[in-house]
Formats: C-alpha cells, sequence, structure tokens
C-alpha cells in the first residue's frame, strides 16, 4: 500500500478539524498518557527515543505537513531545498512542538524558510506530532512499508468519478489538459491529488491600520514585511506586526473531498490523470 493512500484511510476515520477546536486538550492528554498508548517500551528506550507521538496528532499532523511545508522538506520529510527534518537535532530534542513551533512560526527569513502566521497552536502541535512519527518510522524500518509503484487503477473508472466529483473545479481540456505530463511517476500524480500545493500568485486582503480593507495579489509576505499589488497596479507595503492579513484557503474544497475518496477511487482516478497527455 501507498503511504499516502493509507494517511486518506485514517483521515476516514477522524477527518480533518479546522485548527482551533480542543485546543489545550490533546497536547495534554498526549502529556498524561504515560504508558498507556506507548507501544514497544524497550525498543524505544533501546532507539533513545522520547515518548511516543501521538498518532492521533500525527494524522492531523500529515496533510498539514504536505500542504505547507512538504515543498520544502519532501513529502516524507527527508529534505528538499530544506534540511531532512528527521535527522535534525532541533526536531529530535523536541517534546511536544516547543521548539519546532518557534521555527514554524517566526520561520528562518535569512535561511530561506517563511513564518507560517495562520497556523494555530493545536496545527503547530499536530505538525510536530507528525514529524516525530517519521522520525519514529525511520529509526523502525520495518515498521515502515512504502511503496512508490502502482500497478492498480482503472481509466474508465477513473473517468468517471472525475466526472461525478472534479469537473465542478476543473477540467480534462482545461486546467488539467497535459496534466499527466508533468508527472513522471504515478506516485507523484497521486501525492498531487491528495495534496495539490496552489499554484500562481496568492490573493490575500490586508487590513490596515487605520482600518482600511486593501485587497490585491501578495508579492511579499513575511514576519516583518507584507507587500499587497491592489487590482489598481498600485504596490504597498506595511511592517506586518501593524496589519491584519487574510489569505483565502483556495485548496480548501479540493482537500475536503480527501476523506471521501477509495484506494481504489484514488488509483483510478490517477491512472485516468496520466492519461492526460
Ligand atoms: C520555502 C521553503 C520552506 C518551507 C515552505 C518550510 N521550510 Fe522549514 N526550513 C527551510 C529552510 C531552508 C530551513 C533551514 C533554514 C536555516 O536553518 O537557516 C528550514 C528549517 C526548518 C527547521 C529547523 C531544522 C533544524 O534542524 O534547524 C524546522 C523544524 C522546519 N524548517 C520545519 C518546517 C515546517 C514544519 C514547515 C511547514 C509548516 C516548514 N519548515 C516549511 C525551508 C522551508
Ligand atoms: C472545490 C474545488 C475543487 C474540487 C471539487 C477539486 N479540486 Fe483539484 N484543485 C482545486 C484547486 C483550487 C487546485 C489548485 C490549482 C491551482 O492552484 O492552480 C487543485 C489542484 C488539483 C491538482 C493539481 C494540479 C496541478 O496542476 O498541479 C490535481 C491533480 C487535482 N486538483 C485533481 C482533482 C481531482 C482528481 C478532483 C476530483 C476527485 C479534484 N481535484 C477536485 C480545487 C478543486
Amino acid at each position: 500500500m501507498v503511504c499516502v493512500v493509507a494517511a486518506l484511510v485514517c483521515l476516514d476515520a477522524r477527518p480533518v478539524i479546522a485548527g482551533g477546536q480542543e485546543p489545550e486538550l490533546r497536547p495534554q492528554a498526549a502529556g498524561t498518557g504515560q504508558g498507556a498508548a506507548r507501544p514497544q517500551r524497550s525498543t524505544r528506550d533501546f532507539l533513545g527515543l522520547g515518548a511516543a507521538p501521538d498518532e492521533a496528532a500525527a494524522k492531523l499532523g500529515e496533510p498539514l505537513f504536505q500542504a505547507n511545508c512538504s515543498a520544502c522538506h519532501g513529502a516524507a520529510a527527508r529534505g528538499g531545498t530544506g534540511p531532512n527534518l528527521v535527522r535534525s537535532v532541533l526536531v529530535l530534542h523536541d517534546e511536544k512542538g516547543e521548539e519546532i513551533g518557534p521555527v514554524i512560526k517566526a520561520g528562518r527569513p535569512q535561511g530561506g524558510m517563511p513564518a507560517f502566521t495562520s497556523l494555530t497552536d493545536v496545527q503547530i502541535y499536530d505538525i510536530a506530532e507528525y514529524l516525530h512519527l517519521q522520525v519514529e518510522l525511520a529509526a523502525n524500518r520495518g515498521l515502515y512499508k512504502h511503496s512508490d509503484t502502482m500497478t492498480s487503477g482503472d481509466v474508465e473508472k477513473g473517468k468517471a468519478f472525475f466526472a461525478a466529483n472534479c469537473v465542478s473545479c476543473h477540467s480534462a481540456t482545461g486546467d488539467l489538459a497535459g496534466v499527466g505530463k508533468r508527472f513522471s511517476q504515478p506516485s507523484a500524480m497521486l501525492a498531487r491529488i491528495a495534496w495539490p500545493s496552489a499554484r500562481g500568485p496568492r490573493q490575500a486582503t490586508v487590513t490596515t491600520p487605520a482600518g482600511e480593507m486593501v485587497k490585491g495579489t501578495l508579492v511579499k509576505y513575511d514576519d516583518f514585511e507584507t507587500t499587497l499589488k491592489a487590482g489598481t497596479g498600485a504596490v504597498t507595503s506595511w511592517p506586518t506586526a501593524t496589519i491584519k492579513v487574510e489569505i483565502p484557503d483556495k485548496l480548501a474544497g479540493h482537500r475536503a473531498l480527501l476523506p471521501k475518496y477509495s484506494d481504489d477511487d484514488l488509483h483510478n482516478l490517477t491512472r485516468y490523470l496520466m492519461t492526460l497527455q
């Protein structure tokens, strides 16, 4: 089984919730859950790993990681343009997001990592737990089943599923024309269907210190400065701390479908989209 599919099945059991629900409950539950949810204690001790990752949180953190971090840190957190987080000393030392959280919130602007000011504490906790689980899986290779090959998938069924579920936003001859050319591997296509990254410029609404609302295209957005190009072409910059920035999540509708796909649906869709050459 492909690991992304496994994750989707997991999402079935507990759909992605918007951050902010039960904000203190889960971290606390995990902190007090010594022993109970701690499998193979001796193996963990032998490997020098701390408390077992909170698997429920890790499942919620996975799509957040894929959406926000994987572009730089790699789909399995093993590095890309950003460092490998499975081998990061900082991640290893982190217990419950206390080390990872500040890096996510403030970014490393000098080093090329943006600040993620809109992720909630709970979401950050979930991402941290996802990373801990990756460390665990890497250390415990026997448990880590990953396959890059996909042999199943029915093109016609995929086409029908697409017609029923996707055409409200996509078109095989429009925005997704030739999408198959961009992915050499079915696994890359599958990952993209599961966790697309928004392309193109990001739209945002800035509320200025005077209370004025300005809509436009984000040119720059970090902890220090925000620059917006308005529809009129006017380009304005503000110190980020003085304004409110709202960035609509255009992938929300796409992600909302995730828990509804079965493994077969995803394999069929993948095969079908690969034919759009
Ligand atoms: C645009 C690329 C980019 C994105 C997106 C990104 N990072 Fe990073 N990240 C980097 C780079 C580059 C570094 C190294 C910067 C440095 O140390 O100066 C880094 C460093 C880190 C570190 C510190 C690692 C260490 O050992 O010091 C952590 C933890 C981290 N990122 C987590 C995340 C998480 C979690 C997300 C998503 C919420 C994320 N990053 C998104 C590029 C990115
Ligand atoms: C509610 C709207 C919506 C629905 C429904 C939807 N998507 Fe998406 N999807 C998006 C958006 C928005 C993007 C990001 C596209 C962009 O930024 O250009 C996206 C991206 C993608 C991408 C990545 C495209 C690329 O060029 O990288 C694929 C593949 C994809 N969707 C497949 C599907 C499939 C298959 C379905 C149906 C099972 C589906 N989507 C349903 C909104 C939707």
